[in-house]
This record gives C-alpha cells, structure tokens and sequence, in this order.
C-alpha cells in the first residue's frame, strides 16, 4: 500500500485538484516580503550587457565578424527554448494552481523577467494554462514530476536565477529528495538560488495526525491520498548543502493561526531557507 501512494502521488493530486479547483491555498501576501528575488529589479544576478546587444551579453566582442559568427553558433547549439532570450529566469516547482505563479507575473514586470512553472499533476497544469492571467510570451507550464530523475525539463542547465518549492519537497517520499534538490541545482545559474517554504517538524498539521496516518518517521498519508513530511532546518541543511548550495538563509517561522469560523488556534512550524549556488564551483562539479 505504500508504494501505492508512491506510484500514484500524481493520481491523488489530480483528485485533489479536480475537486478543489483553484479554491486552495490563496493567501500569499509573504511571497515578497519574505522572498523579493520575485520581485521586480531584485538585482540578484541580472545580466547586463554593457557591450552590445544580445544573447551573448557582449561576450563576443573584440571577435572579428567570422569568428564571431562561429563563436555565436557555439553558444546557440542547445537551440532556443522557451524563454531563451530572457535576462530572469524563474522556475516554480509543484506550482499547483499557481498560487506564486500569477502573484510573480502580476506584480513583476521587468521585461526580462520569464517564469516557468511545473506540476506533476496534470489537472493542476491545465487549471494554471487555463488561467486568463496565463500569458505564454511570459510563462511556460508544463508536467513534471521532480522525483523523477531522468525527466528532461525545458530549459538547460545553468540557466536559471531562481527556483522555488513552497510545500512541495514535504510531498514527496523522503527517500527521493535529495536527488530531485541535487538535479534541480544543476539547473540554476551560478549565483542563483532556490527558496523553499515547507512544514516545520512539530507543526500541529503533525501533531493532529492519528497513529494510522504515519508512513516511515515524520511523515504521513492525508485522508487523500496525498502525503507529506515534516523536515527540521538541519535536514534542509544538510539536503542543500549535497547539492552544492551556500546557505543565504534558514529559519524557522513559528506563528500562532487563529481559524475564527472552525474555533481552532494552530500552533504552526513552518521551515524558510534560501541557499544560492557559488559563483566558483568546486572542481568535481564542473563539467
Ligand atoms: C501542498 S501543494 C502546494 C502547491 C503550491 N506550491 C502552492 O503552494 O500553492 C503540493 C504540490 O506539489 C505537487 N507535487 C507533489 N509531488 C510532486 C512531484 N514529485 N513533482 C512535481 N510536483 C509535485 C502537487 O501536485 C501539489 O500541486
């Protein structure tokens, strides 16, 4: 029954969303007060191009025309992908309806700016291409599952400023989150960063569970079919620092949550963490 939940998280997801719709997880108003790499002219790793114009960033200049040409060529081989000429690129993973998503593209208008976003749930993907606030010239939505380690994904290598996981990583089986964090920060820039927000272990979502619900240590099987996990900050840590990321930022946000309607006070644990890629990397990653 376990491996059930494994090979079939996309199903429970997709029920998931096909009964909830985009009613979820609505309230953001943190997005960029707690993350303003989504904001607009953050400044983080932009690209200039003081000499010239271009894809190349002026990298071409002092070439004659031909070696230009050759060199351009080089640099193009991987051929365009959506959101090839954009100066910042942003990835959301397990995006949902898009909840960050629309959030980002509303309120960032640098010129850019492109954002991708994918999902493992099919339904979900379909609910954020079907949002009339869905501009292709601006984002790109697509199904991906990120436990997934040969799974291709639109973009190269390096190419991206930032990634982020708002409760996604606790979805998935902890036995494949370090290689979905480990490939997922060979697709950040150098200098870029991924930022997560996910539960905090002892978060009184954990502590609610019923003994039945309890799959392996600190993690759980909803009601739904869906699961999650309940990570500390040393476990992030650790998780980040395998992929090769400097810690910019980890902590913990401990808040009260009063639920007027259900008379409910929650006591919630949730886990922030901002870890960039180094500009130098070390030898054994190059290449
Ligand atoms: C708790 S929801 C959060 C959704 C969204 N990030 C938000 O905050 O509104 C978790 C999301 O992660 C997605 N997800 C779970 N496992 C995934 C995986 N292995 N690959 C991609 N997406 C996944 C689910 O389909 C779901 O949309």
């Amino acid at each position: 029954m376990h491996d059930d939940f494994d090979c079939r998280a996309n199903e429970f997801w997709n029920d998931f969303y096909t009964i909830h719709e985009n009613r979820f997880f609505k309230d953001r108003h943190w997005l960029f007060t707690e993350f303003p790499e989504l904001a607009p002219k953050c400044g983080l790793n932009q690209e200039s191009h003081p000499e010239g114009s271009g894809k190349d960033g002026g990298l071409l200049g002092g070439l004659d025309q031909e070696q230009s040409r050759d060199a351009a060529a080089l640099l193009h081989t991987d051929g365009d992908f959506p959101g090839s000429s954009a100066t910042y690129r942003i990835l959301e993973v397990g995006c949902g309806v898009g909840n960050t998503v629309f959030p980002i593209l509303k309120t960032n208008n640098d010129a850019g700016l492109f954002v991708y976003c994918c999902d493992f749930s099919s339904t979900a993907v379909e609910l954020v291409k079907s949002n009339p606030e869905y501009d292709p010239e601006r984002c790109f939505a697509f199904v991906h599952d990120m436990s997934d380690e040969e799974a291709s994904h639109p973009v190269p290598d390096g190419t991206l400023d930032v990634i982020v996981l708002i409760f996604v990583l606790s979805a998935l089986h902890p036995d494949k989150m370090q290689a979905s964090i480990s490939r997922l920060a060979r697709l950040l820039k150098p200098g870029g960063v991924m930022l997560l927000r996910d539960y905090g272990r002892y978060d009184m979502a954990q502590l609610r569970f019923k003994k039945g619900r309890c799959l392996s240590d600190n993690f759980y099987v909803r009601g739904d079919g869906t699961r999650v996990y309940f990570f500390t900050q040393d476990e992030l840590h650790e998780m980040f620092a395998e992929a090769g990321l400097e810690k910019v930022q980890n902590l913990v946000d401990r808040r009260l949550q009063v639920n007027r309607g259900k008379q409910l006070t929650m006591y919630r644990v949730w886990i922030q963490c901002k870890y960039r890629k180094p500009l130098v990397q070390p030898p054994e990653a190059q290449g």
